[in-house]
């Protein structure tokens, strides 16, 4: 590898990074990682935090799972790679498979379609919904409808659902017949309802409008996640998701259940659905799948859509799939990652921890009047917004925000910024201890705010 002073010199020169400037990432580089144990990552020049951030909300077992990175090595000099494209397979890919599936057959669901990532799940849970509506004789069933403030990825199909503008005006015009309804954000909303259940009547209710406005029959599926990431840590009321689900029933909607971030125990379960007891029919899979060690992702089918496609004939060929789908080594990594994932049942400690991490922050919003509102208590997703005057709710301006990011890096915690918010999700493997670094941290960031 070059020299330290080479890496330096050329950091952003020829690499363009996802979701920044170019001219921006030149004047001001990015932080150089060069290695991680544990929880804890260690930079170019040798400084060592504590990563509150799990790589992008992904490495749910810590850097140092030796299962998984043998389980990646072997199979590199077993096959490092086949196509599973109709007419060949691969032992890991069976295995993984059939590991995946029993995860998350108390959700329903009963075939696994591997990708390469998030974005790429999506997109096939996307355009599976508008193929088992064509299979069954609803052909007209094309539209799609997601939350304001759900991030679903960055493919064509992933951003037009997408509900944030940032990921969207850019690329525009984007997949036509796409709706957005409020996201279960009590802090803000357009009704002005500070009180969690009723916001979400109010958005079931503009959901069933949306339905009588666009026509039941028009409508592929729902696109949600169970708790909003990348949108800023956004739990709904518990009757959020199965009013969702009770809407799409009665109008034939698929619900596809976006657990890219929530899957795999972040939330404290093995998916964010189980929290609100609702069975989806497709669900999007990817980051804890391999903890980040390997890009895979997966979607999912219950068996009310994979018995349409199966029974489907030549109408139900899945003309869809990617070059890496089902991967040799990316499902070995898979294997490894839920056995060792099941061995330590990381839900657990994500649920103590991800507590001790939200109520640490309210404490902190005791002192702080930079924090606006707070937002988490399921598993190790936890959201600040941050704000210059809660009063008026005014968001933090982005040099403000870039200080608290910083200090809060040389006092020990590497924190994500969104926006105006702190996202965190650090490994599901963190210990007390290292929880109060973050915290402390934090607590620095804020001070200098
Ligand atoms: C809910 C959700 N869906 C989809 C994606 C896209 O995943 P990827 O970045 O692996 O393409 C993300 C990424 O953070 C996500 O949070």
């Amino acid at each position: 590898m070059k020299d330290a002073n080479f890496l330096k010199e050329n950091n952003a020169r020829q690499l363009w990074h996802p979701m920044a400037q170019p001219r921006e990432m030149q004047e001001h580089p990015p932080k150089i990682i060069t290695g991680a144990d544990g929880v804890t990552i260690t930079d170019i020049d040798g400084r060592r935090v504590v990563d509150a951030v799990g790589g992008l909300w992904c490495v749910n077992l810590g850097y140092s799972n030796q299962a998984v990175k043998d389980a990646i090595a072997a199979q590199l000099q077993e096959l490092p790679y086949y196509s599973a494209f109709a007419g060949s397979t691969n032992p890991p890919a069976i295995e993984a498979a059939y590991a995946v599936q029993a995860m998350f057959a108390e959700d329903g669901m009963e075939r696994v379609f591997f990708t390469s990532g998030g974005s790429d799940s999506v997109e096939t849970c996307l355009r599976l919904a508008r193929q088992y509506h064509r299979l069954r004789g609803e052909p007209t069933r094309t539209k799609y409808i997601s939350l304001k403030k759900g991030y679903h990825g960055t493919h064509f199909g992933g951003a037009s659902v997408n509900g944030n503008n940032r990921f969207r005006i850019n690329y525009e015009p984007l997949l036509p017949g796409c709706f957005h309804l409020p996201a279960p954000y009590t802090y803000r909303n357009p009704f002005n309802e500070t009180d969690p259940a009723r916001l979400a009547q109010l958005i079931a209710q503009a959901f069933e409008d949306e339905i009588a406005f666009q026509g039941a029959d028009t409508i592929a599926a729902l696109i949600m996640e169970p708790i909003l990431g990348a949108g800023g840590v956004i739990v709904p009321h518990e009757s959020f998701m199965p009013l969702m689900r009770e809407v799409c029933d009665r109008h034939g909607i698929l619900l596809i259940s976006d657990e890219v971030i929530t899957g795999f125990g972040r939330t404290g379960d093995w998916s964010g659905a189980r929290h609100w007891g609702v069975k989806p029919d497709m669900m999007s899979m990817a980051k804890g799948i391999t903890s980040g060690y390997f890009p895979v992702g997966a979607a999912l089918m219950s068996g009310k859509v994979a018995e349409v496609f199966e029974s489907g004939g030549a109408g139900g060929v899945i003309s869809h799939g990617y070059t890496y789908s089902a991967h040799p080594v990316g499902a070995a990594a898979v294997v490894a990652c839920l056995s060792e994932t099941l061995r330590l049942d990381t839900r657990v400690n994500a649920a103590a921890r991800g507590k001790q991490l939200f109520e640490g922050v309210q404490r902190l919003a005791e002192k702080h009047a930079v924090i606006g509102d707070v937002r988490g208590g399921h598993g190790l997703m936890t959201g600040i917004e941050l704000v210059s005057d809660r009063e008026t709710k005014t968001m933090l301006d982005t040099a403000s925000v870039a200080h608290i990011h910083q200090t809060a890096y040389e006092a020990g915690a590497m924190v994500r910024i969104g926006g105006h918010n702190i996202l965190m999700s650090p490994p599901l493997t963190i210990t007390e201890a290292e929880v109060n670094v973050i915290l402390d941290a934090l607590d620095a960031g804020f001070a200098a705010a």
